[in-house]
């Protein structure tokens, strides 16, 4: 059974670096990362950390009000489509909710865009290019 529980800045960086920055030279701390307002969300499978996702106070034009930047999602290739992912952004969704959040936005990877989809998440704008990456969509999700 997979469990979601706060972890640390901290926490998070080995998966960063395995999934999101392998063989990518970009840096895998972020600013904001240890922002009072930042928080960190882990999966754990059987104990193991298998997944995570940061939230923190960053913000966009297109969508009003209190928003968050979803940033460093990303789970094991071992657990992918075993709902670990899912249950990172619904744990937000409510944790957001209760802060009074509106939206959480973030620069889905292209090939990440279905399974935002799948959360509810709408794309804004054209497909951009983020450097030593590739191709980018803003997707935003309107907690409340
Ligand atoms: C994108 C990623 C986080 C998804 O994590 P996951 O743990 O496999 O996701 P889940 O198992 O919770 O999937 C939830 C749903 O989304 C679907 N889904 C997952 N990845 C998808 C994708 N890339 N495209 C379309 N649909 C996807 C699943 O099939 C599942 O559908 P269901 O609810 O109908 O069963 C994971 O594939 C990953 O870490 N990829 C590499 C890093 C990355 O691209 N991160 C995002 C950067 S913006």
């Amino acid at each position: 059974m997979i469990k979601i529980k706060n972890i640390s800045a901290q926490e998070t960086y080995e998966i960063r670096l395995s999934v999101l920055r392998n063989n990518i030279d970009l840096p895998f701390k972020f600013e904001g990362d240890e922002d009072k307002r930042t928080f960190h969300l882990g999966a754990f499978y059987e104990e193991k950390l298998v997944g995570i996702a940061s939230f923190m106070r960053n913000r966009i034009d297109v969508v009003k009000g209190q928003q968050y930047q979803l940033r460093g999602m990303a789970t094991l290739p071992e657990v992918r489509g075993m709902g670990a992912g899912k249950m990172l952004i619904e744990e937000a969704k409510s944790i957001l909710k209760e802060k009074s959040i509106t939206a959480l936005w973030c620069n889905a990877r292209k090939e990440a865009v279905g399974f935002y989809e799948n959360l509810g998440f709408k794309i804004t704008g054209e497909e951009f290019e983020v450097s030593k990456v590739g191709a980018h969509f803003k997707m935003y999700y309107i907690v409340s």
